[in-house]
Protein backbone atom coordinates (compact mmCIF):
# COMPACT_ATOMS: atom_id res chain seq x y z
CA UNK A 1 0.00 0.00 0.00
CA UNK A 2 1.64 3.25 -1.12
CA UNK A 3 0.52 6.54 0.79
CA UNK A 4 -0.43 9.66 -0.75
CA UNK A 5 2.79 11.19 -0.66
CA UNK A 6 4.60 8.02 -2.07
CA UNK A 7 2.21 8.57 -5.01
CA UNK A 8 2.47 12.20 -5.40
CA UNK A 9 6.64 11.73 -5.50
CA UNK A 10 6.46 9.10 -8.18
CA UNK A 11 4.21 11.09 -10.57
CA UNK A 12 6.87 13.64 -9.91
CA UNK A 13 9.74 11.56 -10.61
CA UNK A 14 8.58 10.82 -13.48
CA UNK A 15 7.27 13.88 -14.62
CA UNK A 16 11.08 16.10 -13.90
CA UNK A 17 14.02 13.54 -15.19
CA UNK A 18 15.93 16.53 -16.18
CA UNK A 19 15.83 18.11 -12.86
CA UNK A 20 16.88 14.36 -11.27
CA UNK A 21 20.01 14.61 -13.15
CA UNK A 22 20.79 18.24 -12.77
CA UNK A 23 20.41 17.16 -9.14
CA UNK A 24 22.04 14.33 -8.67
CA UNK A 25 25.06 16.21 -10.90
CA UNK A 26 24.92 18.66 -7.96
CA UNK A 27 25.57 16.18 -5.63
CA UNK A 28 29.54 15.64 -6.97
CA UNK A 29 29.89 19.62 -5.92
CA UNK A 30 27.31 20.96 -3.25
CA UNK A 31 26.77 19.05 0.02
CA UNK A 32 23.34 17.49 -0.70
CA UNK A 33 23.14 19.24 -4.18
CA UNK A 34 22.35 22.34 -1.93
CA UNK A 35 23.31 25.87 -1.90
CA UNK A 36 20.48 27.38 0.02
CA UNK A 37 18.36 25.40 2.27
CA UNK A 38 15.08 26.49 1.59
CA UNK A 39 15.15 25.15 -2.00
CA UNK A 40 15.89 22.10 -1.32
CA UNK A 41 13.51 19.06 -1.27
CA UNK A 42 13.53 15.37 -1.31
CA UNK A 43 13.35 13.67 -3.85
CA UNK A 44 15.43 16.78 -5.64
CA UNK A 45 14.53 20.50 -6.32
CA UNK A 46 13.26 21.52 -9.63
CA UNK A 47 15.63 23.37 -11.84
CA UNK A 48 14.37 26.50 -13.37
CA UNK A 49 15.28 27.27 -16.51
CA UNK A 50 12.79 30.66 -17.60
CA UNK A 51 10.59 32.50 -15.43
CA UNK A 52 8.20 35.09 -17.38
CA UNK A 53 5.38 37.10 -15.64
CA UNK A 54 3.76 34.44 -13.80
CA UNK A 55 5.10 31.25 -15.27
CA UNK A 56 8.10 29.36 -14.47
CA UNK A 57 10.05 26.88 -16.76
CA UNK A 58 11.82 24.04 -15.55
CA UNK A 59 14.42 21.67 -16.98
CA UNK A 60 12.09 19.48 -18.36
CA UNK A 61 10.14 22.12 -20.32
CA UNK A 62 7.18 22.12 -17.64
CA UNK A 63 5.48 25.02 -16.90
CA UNK A 64 4.17 26.11 -14.00
CA UNK A 65 1.66 28.84 -12.39
CA UNK A 66 4.39 30.79 -9.74
CA UNK A 67 2.55 31.55 -6.39
CA UNK A 68 6.00 31.80 -4.22
CA UNK A 69 8.26 33.97 -6.70
CA UNK A 70 11.46 33.50 -4.88
CA UNK A 71 10.01 33.28 -1.75
CA UNK A 72 7.91 36.38 -1.97
CA UNK A 73 9.88 38.73 -3.60
CA UNK A 74 8.80 39.24 -7.29
CA UNK A 75 5.79 40.95 -6.65
CA UNK A 76 5.86 42.27 -10.13
CA UNK A 77 6.45 38.60 -11.54
CA UNK A 78 9.24 37.81 -13.71
CA UNK A 79 11.05 39.58 -15.82
CA UNK A 80 8.84 42.95 -15.59
CA UNK A 81 9.55 45.45 -18.47
CA UNK A 82 10.29 48.28 -16.52
CA UNK A 83 12.35 46.12 -14.53
CA UNK A 84 14.27 44.48 -17.10
CA UNK A 85 15.08 48.21 -18.92
CA UNK A 86 16.06 49.39 -16.03
CA UNK A 87 18.68 46.81 -15.32
CA UNK A 88 19.38 46.72 -19.60
CA UNK A 89 20.20 50.40 -19.28
CA UNK A 90 22.58 50.11 -16.25
CA UNK A 91 24.43 47.64 -18.24
CA UNK A 92 25.51 50.20 -20.30
CA UNK A 93 26.92 52.13 -17.94
CA UNK A 94 28.35 49.45 -15.43
CA UNK A 95 27.87 47.28 -12.82
CA UNK A 96 29.31 48.59 -9.73
CA UNK A 97 31.73 51.30 -9.03
CA UNK A 98 34.44 52.05 -6.06
CA UNK A 99 31.93 55.19 -5.38
CA UNK A 100 28.43 56.18 -4.73
CA UNK A 101 26.44 56.80 -8.05
CA UNK A 102 23.19 58.21 -8.18
CA UNK A 103 20.75 55.74 -8.80
CA UNK A 104 21.30 55.04 -4.80
CA UNK A 105 19.97 58.57 -3.71
CA UNK A 106 17.41 58.19 -5.73
CA UNK A 107 16.20 55.12 -4.15
CA UNK A 108 16.97 55.76 -0.43
CA UNK A 109 14.62 58.78 -0.98
CA UNK A 110 12.24 56.62 -2.68
CA UNK A 111 12.30 54.07 0.48
CA UNK A 112 12.50 57.12 3.15
CA UNK A 113 9.24 58.84 1.21
CA UNK A 114 6.84 55.53 1.82
CA UNK A 115 7.99 54.15 4.72
CA UNK A 116 7.03 56.27 7.78
CA UNK A 117 9.68 55.72 10.20
CA UNK A 118 12.16 55.92 8.04
CA UNK A 119 14.29 59.09 9.03
CA UNK A 120 17.53 57.43 6.97
CA UNK A 121 18.23 54.25 5.38
CA UNK A 122 21.24 52.35 4.60
CA UNK A 123 21.31 49.10 1.54
CA UNK A 124 23.29 46.24 2.02
CA UNK A 125 22.72 42.28 -0.16
CA UNK A 126 20.92 40.38 1.88
CA UNK A 127 17.86 40.75 4.63
CA UNK A 128 20.54 38.80 6.87
CA UNK A 129 22.94 41.44 6.74
CA UNK A 130 19.58 44.15 7.63
CA UNK A 131 19.26 42.07 10.92
CA UNK A 132 22.72 42.01 11.48
CA UNK A 133 23.15 45.89 11.28
CA UNK A 134 19.83 46.71 13.05
CA UNK A 135 20.66 44.84 15.73
CA UNK A 136 23.96 45.87 16.30
CA UNK A 137 22.71 49.27 16.21
CA UNK A 138 20.47 48.65 18.72
CA UNK A 139 23.17 47.87 20.86
CA UNK A 140 25.34 50.25 20.12
CA UNK A 141 22.76 52.99 20.89
CA UNK A 142 21.68 51.49 24.08
CA UNK A 143 24.33 50.36 25.46
CA UNK A 144 22.92 47.34 26.52
CA UNK A 145 23.71 43.47 24.98
CA UNK A 146 20.38 41.08 25.22
CA UNK A 147 17.58 41.12 22.47
CA UNK A 148 13.88 39.37 22.72
CA UNK A 149 12.55 37.84 19.73
CA UNK A 150 9.49 35.66 18.72
CA UNK A 151 9.86 31.89 18.84
CA UNK A 152 9.51 30.27 15.45
CA UNK A 153 10.39 32.89 13.45
CA UNK A 154 13.33 33.31 10.96
CA UNK A 155 15.40 36.67 10.99
CA UNK A 156 18.10 35.62 9.12
CA UNK A 157 21.11 33.69 8.89
CA UNK A 158 23.59 34.46 12.15
CA UNK A 159 24.18 33.43 15.41
CA UNK A 160 22.17 36.36 17.15
CA UNK A 161 19.27 35.62 15.71
CA UNK A 162 19.50 31.71 14.68
CA UNK A 163 17.25 30.80 17.79
CA UNK A 164 14.50 29.14 18.51
CA UNK A 165 13.63 29.62 14.94
CA UNK A 166 12.33 25.88 14.61
CA UNK A 167 13.10 24.17 18.11
CA UNK A 168 12.30 20.70 19.05
CA UNK A 169 8.84 20.59 21.02
CA UNK A 170 10.26 18.38 24.11
CA UNK A 171 13.53 21.53 24.45
CA UNK A 172 11.11 24.35 23.53
CA UNK A 173 9.94 24.81 27.40
CA UNK A 174 6.91 26.04 28.34
CA UNK A 175 4.33 27.54 26.18
CA UNK A 176 4.26 31.14 27.39
CA UNK A 177 8.07 31.41 29.27
CA UNK A 178 9.76 29.56 26.11
CA UNK A 179 13.42 28.49 25.98
CA UNK A 180 16.44 30.22 23.60
CA UNK A 181 17.16 26.88 22.07
CA UNK A 182 20.00 27.36 19.11
CA UNK A 183 18.92 26.55 15.62
CA UNK A 184 21.78 23.92 14.63
CA UNK A 185 25.41 23.29 16.19
CA UNK A 186 27.69 25.56 15.69
CA UNK A 187 25.61 28.84 17.13
CA UNK A 188 27.54 30.20 19.74
CA UNK A 189 26.84 29.67 22.98
CA UNK A 190 26.40 33.32 24.29
CA UNK A 191 23.97 33.85 21.26
CA UNK A 192 21.85 32.14 23.03
CA UNK A 193 22.79 33.54 26.54
CA UNK A 194 21.93 37.24 25.17
CA UNK A 195 18.20 36.14 23.76
CA UNK A 196 15.41 35.95 25.32
CA UNK A 197 11.96 34.06 23.34
CA UNK A 198 8.38 35.11 23.78
CA UNK A 199 5.86 33.33 22.23
CA UNK A 200 4.01 35.16 19.01
CA UNK A 201 0.57 37.15 19.38
CA UNK A 202 0.74 37.06 23.33
CA UNK A 203 1.45 40.62 24.53
CA UNK A 204 0.35 39.20 28.23
CA UNK A 205 3.06 36.90 28.32
CA UNK A 206 5.40 38.77 26.32
CA UNK A 207 4.96 41.35 28.98
CA UNK A 208 6.27 39.97 31.33
CA UNK A 209 9.48 38.38 30.12
CA UNK A 210 10.49 42.17 28.56
CA UNK A 211 9.73 43.54 31.76
CA UNK A 212 11.30 41.00 33.65
CA UNK A 213 14.49 41.64 31.50
CA UNK A 214 14.03 45.54 30.53
CA UNK A 215 17.62 46.72 32.18
CA UNK A 216 19.74 44.38 30.20
CA UNK A 217 17.96 44.58 26.41
CA UNK A 218 19.05 46.36 23.49
CA UNK A 219 16.11 45.30 21.02
CA UNK A 220 13.00 43.46 20.70
CA UNK A 221 12.71 42.35 16.81
CA UNK A 222 9.51 41.48 15.66
CA UNK A 223 7.90 40.49 12.31
CA UNK A 224 4.78 42.17 12.01
CA UNK A 225 3.53 39.31 9.88
CA UNK A 226 5.50 35.97 10.82
CA UNK A 227 6.56 34.13 7.76
CA UNK A 228 7.92 31.17 8.48
CA UNK A 229 4.97 29.49 10.74
CA UNK A 230 2.63 30.70 7.66
CA UNK A 231 2.30 34.07 6.70
CA UNK A 232 0.65 34.99 10.20
CA UNK A 233 -0.55 38.37 10.77
CA UNK A 234 0.70 40.06 13.72
CA UNK A 235 -2.66 40.74 16.38
CA UNK A 236 -2.64 44.42 16.56
CA UNK A 237 -2.35 44.45 20.12
CA UNK A 238 0.53 42.65 20.24
CA UNK A 239 2.77 44.85 17.82
CA UNK A 240 1.02 47.82 19.36
CA UNK A 241 2.23 46.47 22.95
CA UNK A 242 6.06 45.70 22.10
CA UNK A 243 5.44 49.24 20.99
CA UNK A 244 4.38 50.50 24.09
CA UNK A 245 6.65 48.17 26.05
CA UNK A 246 9.50 49.37 24.26
CA UNK A 247 8.81 52.88 24.25
CA UNK A 248 8.15 53.02 28.27
CA UNK A 249 11.44 50.82 28.98
CA UNK A 250 13.92 52.49 26.61
CA UNK A 251 14.35 49.55 24.28
CA UNK A 252 14.82 49.64 20.69
CA UNK A 253 11.59 47.82 18.99
CA UNK A 254 12.81 46.28 15.46
CA UNK A 255 10.49 45.95 12.83
CA UNK A 256 11.52 42.89 10.60
CA UNK A 257 9.63 43.78 7.22
CA UNK A 258 11.93 41.31 4.69
CA UNK A 259 8.31 39.54 3.86
CA UNK A 260 6.22 42.25 5.30
CA UNK A 261 6.74 44.88 3.62
CA UNK A 262 4.88 43.85 0.75
CA UNK A 263 1.51 44.02 2.45
CA UNK A 264 1.23 47.85 1.97
CA UNK A 265 2.59 50.80 0.20
CA UNK A 266 4.02 52.02 3.26
CA UNK A 267 5.21 48.72 4.73
CA UNK A 268 3.72 46.73 7.32
CA UNK A 269 4.01 49.55 9.65
CA UNK A 270 2.04 51.79 7.42
CA UNK A 271 -0.74 48.92 7.58
CA UNK A 272 -0.71 48.97 11.14
CA UNK A 273 0.34 52.08 11.94
CA UNK A 274 2.23 51.45 14.11
CA UNK A 275 6.10 53.42 13.92
CA UNK A 276 8.74 51.26 15.00
CA UNK A 277 12.76 52.37 15.92
CA UNK A 278 14.58 50.35 13.02
CA UNK A 279 13.04 48.63 10.20
CA UNK A 280 14.45 45.85 8.12
CA UNK A 281 14.10 45.45 4.41
CA UNK A 282 14.86 43.06 1.62
CA UNK A 283 13.42 40.69 -0.89
CA UNK A 284 10.58 42.93 -2.90
CA UNK A 285 12.82 46.19 -2.22
CA UNK A 286 15.71 45.21 -4.57
CA UNK A 287 13.51 44.20 -7.58
CA UNK A 288 14.84 40.63 -7.69
CA UNK A 289 18.50 41.44 -7.02
CA UNK A 290 20.27 40.41 -4.06
CA UNK A 291 19.20 42.92 -2.01
CA UNK A 292 18.58 44.22 1.91
CA UNK A 293 18.38 47.49 3.74
CA UNK A 294 18.10 48.85 7.27
CA UNK A 295 16.90 52.28 8.32
CA UNK A 296 14.44 54.40 10.56
CA UNK A 297 15.19 57.26 13.73
CA UNK A 298 17.40 59.58 13.05
CA UNK A 299 19.38 59.28 15.92
CA UNK A 300 20.22 55.72 15.81
CA UNK A 301 20.86 55.89 11.89
CA UNK A 302 23.60 58.41 12.71
CA UNK A 303 25.85 56.14 14.27
CA UNK A 304 26.76 55.40 10.72
CA UNK A 305 27.37 58.96 9.99
CA UNK A 306 30.88 58.59 8.21
CA UNK A 307 31.42 62.40 8.26
CA UNK A 308 32.45 64.55 11.41
CA UNK A 309 35.59 62.66 12.86
CA UNK A 310 34.14 58.78 11.68
CA UNK A 311 31.49 56.63 12.44
CA UNK A 312 30.76 55.07 15.93
CA UNK A 313 29.55 52.34 14.03
CA UNK A 314 31.01 50.95 10.65
CA UNK A 315 29.61 49.91 7.75
CA UNK A 316 31.14 48.53 4.87
CA UNK A 317 30.52 45.98 1.74
CA UNK A 318 31.44 45.90 -1.55
CA UNK A 319 28.24 45.98 -3.23
CA UNK A 320 26.20 47.91 -0.55
CA UNK A 321 24.08 50.05 -3.29
CA UNK A 322 25.12 49.29 -5.85
CA UNK A 323 23.33 50.67 -9.26
CA UNK A 324 22.34 47.83 -10.75
CA UNK A 325 20.10 46.46 -7.38
CA UNK A 326 19.38 50.01 -6.85
CA UNK A 327 18.33 49.77 -10.41
CA UNK A 328 15.50 47.26 -9.91
CA UNK A 329 14.89 48.55 -6.64
CA UNK A 330 13.80 51.67 -8.11
CA UNK A 331 12.06 50.15 -11.14
CA UNK A 332 10.32 48.01 -8.89
CA UNK A 333 9.03 50.58 -5.88
CA UNK A 334 7.90 53.01 -8.69
CA UNK A 335 5.86 50.65 -10.69
CA UNK A 336 4.20 49.96 -7.10
CA UNK A 337 1.33 52.46 -6.86
CA UNK A 338 -1.07 52.28 -4.39
CA UNK A 339 -3.88 50.56 -7.07
CA UNK A 340 -1.50 48.05 -7.32
CA UNK A 341 -1.30 46.83 -3.59
CA UNK A 342 -5.32 47.25 -3.54
CA UNK A 343 -5.59 44.91 -6.42
CA UNK A 344 -2.57 42.02 -4.20
CA UNK A 345 -5.20 42.78 -1.78
CA UNK A 346 -8.45 41.55 -3.37
CA UNK A 347 -6.65 38.58 -5.24
CA UNK A 348 -5.06 37.29 -1.99
CA UNK A 349 -8.72 37.95 -0.05
CA UNK A 350 -10.05 36.09 -2.82
CA UNK A 351 -7.69 33.12 -2.38
CA UNK A 352 -8.12 32.79 1.04
CA UNK A 353 -11.85 32.79 0.59
CA UNK A 354 -11.87 30.67 -1.92
CA UNK A 355 -9.98 28.06 0.04
CA UNK A 356 -11.65 28.82 2.92
CA UNK A 357 -15.04 27.24 1.47
CA UNK A 358 -12.86 24.44 -0.53
CA UNK A 359 -11.81 23.14 2.87
CA UNK A 360 -15.39 23.31 4.22
CA UNK A 361 -17.22 21.33 1.39
CA UNK A 362 -14.44 18.65 1.80
CA UNK A 363 -14.61 18.67 5.39
CA UNK A 364 -10.93 18.61 5.67
CA UNK A 365 -8.71 19.88 8.49
CA UNK A 366 -7.24 22.42 7.21
CA UNK A 367 -7.11 26.74 6.98
CA UNK A 368 -5.24 29.07 5.47
CA UNK A 369 -3.64 32.22 7.17
CA UNK A 370 -2.33 35.32 5.84
CA UNK A 371 -2.58 38.71 4.81
CA UNK A 372 -3.23 41.68 1.85
CA UNK A 373 -0.84 39.02 -0.82
CA UNK A 374 0.34 36.79 1.70
CA UNK A 375 -0.78 33.32 2.36
CA UNK A 376 0.07 29.89 3.56
CA UNK A 377 -1.85 26.56 3.79
CA UNK A 378 -2.55 25.27 7.12
CA UNK A 379 -3.10 21.44 7.60
CA UNK A 380 -4.45 21.37 10.85
CA UNK A 381 -8.00 22.24 12.68
CA UNK A 382 -6.46 24.40 14.80
CA UNK A 383 -6.54 28.21 14.65
CA UNK A 384 -2.84 29.04 13.58
CA UNK A 385 -1.64 32.03 15.42
CA UNK A 386 2.23 31.29 16.58
CA UNK A 387 4.49 28.04 16.25
CA UNK A 388 2.99 25.95 19.26
CA UNK A 389 -0.24 25.99 16.65
CA UNK A 390 1.59 26.01 13.77
CA UNK A 391 3.38 22.90 15.04
CA UNK A 392 -0.11 20.78 15.10
CA UNK A 393 0.30 20.82 11.19
CA UNK A 394 -0.27 17.10 9.88
CA UNK A 395 3.56 17.33 7.91
CA UNK A 396 3.08 14.28 6.04
CA UNK A 397 -0.15 16.25 4.41
CA UNK A 398 1.91 19.11 4.30
CA UNK A 399 4.51 17.65 2.23
CA UNK A 400 1.63 15.39 -0.08
CA UNK A 401 0.01 19.10 -1.26
CA UNK A 402 3.48 20.50 -1.91
CA UNK A 403 4.30 18.12 -4.21
CA UNK A 404 0.89 17.27 -5.52
CA UNK A 405 0.80 21.33 -6.26
CA UNK A 406 3.96 20.64 -8.43
CA UNK A 407 2.19 17.72 -10.21
CA UNK A 408 -0.61 20.15 -10.91
CA UNK A 409 1.38 22.59 -12.34
CA UNK A 410 2.04 24.88 -9.23
CA UNK A 411 5.09 26.08 -6.92
CA UNK A 412 4.54 27.19 -3.20
CA UNK A 413 7.53 27.70 -1.10
CA UNK A 414 7.92 23.64 0.94
CA UNK A 415 6.21 24.92 3.78
CA UNK A 416 3.25 25.76 2.09
CA UNK A 417 3.52 29.50 1.85
CA UNK A 418 2.79 31.62 -0.87
CA UNK A 419 2.60 35.02 -2.51
CA UNK A 420 0.38 36.93 -5.30
CA UNK A 421 1.70 39.10 -7.72
CA UNK A 422 0.40 41.93 -9.56
CA UNK A 423 0.57 39.44 -13.09
CA UNK A 424 -1.53 36.88 -11.31
CA UNK A 425 -5.51 37.29 -12.37
CA UNK A 426 -9.15 35.81 -10.84
CA UNK A 427 -8.83 33.04 -13.06
CA UNK A 428 -5.07 31.74 -11.43
CA UNK A 429 -6.74 32.48 -8.46
CA UNK A 430 -9.79 29.51 -9.64
CA UNK A 431 -7.16 27.46 -11.10
CA UNK A 432 -5.01 26.87 -8.23
CA UNK A 433 -7.80 26.31 -5.31
CA UNK A 434 -8.57 23.76 -8.18
CA UNK A 435 -5.68 22.20 -8.27
CA UNK A 436 -5.23 22.42 -4.13
CA UNK A 437 -8.90 20.13 -4.54
CA UNK A 438 -7.23 17.58 -7.09
CA UNK A 439 -4.76 17.01 -4.13
CA UNK A 440 -6.57 16.41 -1.58
CA UNK A 441 -9.10 14.08 -3.74
CA UNK A 442 -6.07 12.31 -4.64
CA UNK A 443 -5.03 11.91 -0.79
CA UNK A 444 -8.64 10.82 -0.23
CA UNK A 445 -10.76 13.69 -0.03
CA UNK A 446 -13.81 14.45 -1.59
C1 LIG B 1 11.64 37.74 7.90
C2 LIG B 1 12.98 37.50 7.30
N1 LIG B 1 14.04 38.14 7.77
C3 LIG B 1 15.27 37.98 7.23
C4 LIG B 1 15.45 37.13 6.18
C5 LIG B 1 16.82 36.95 5.59
O1 LIG B 1 16.87 37.47 4.31
P1 LIG B 1 17.96 36.94 3.25
O2 LIG B 1 17.54 35.57 2.84
O3 LIG B 1 17.91 37.93 2.14
O4 LIG B 1 19.27 36.95 3.96
C6 LIG B 1 14.37 36.42 5.64
C7 LIG B 1 14.55 35.50 4.51
O5 LIG B 1 13.66 34.82 4.07
C8 LIG B 1 13.10 36.61 6.22
O6 LIG B 1 12.02 35.96 5.76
Amino acid sequence: MTTPLEREIATYTAANPKSAELHERATEFMPGGDTRGSIFWDPFPLYITDGNSSVITDADGNKRLDFISNMTTLILGHRPPEVTSALKEQIEHGLSYSAPSPPVVRWAKLMCDRVPSLDKVRFVNTGTEATINAIRAARAFTGKRKLVKCEGAYHGNHDAIQISVIPPLDQAGDAESPQAVAAFPGISDTAVDDIFIIPYNNIVAAEKIIREHADELAAVIVEPVNGQCGMIPGKPEFLEGLRRLTDELGIVLIFDEVIAFRIAYGGAQDYYGITPDLTCFGKVVGGGMPVGAFGGREDIMSMWDPSNGGATVQHAGTFNGNPMTAAAGIATLEALTPDRYEYLERLGGLLRQELRALFAELEVPMGVTGIASLFALQFTAEEVIDYRTYRTNDMDMLNTMFIGLQNEGFLISSRCGGSVSTVHTEDDIHAFVTAVKNVLKRAGYS
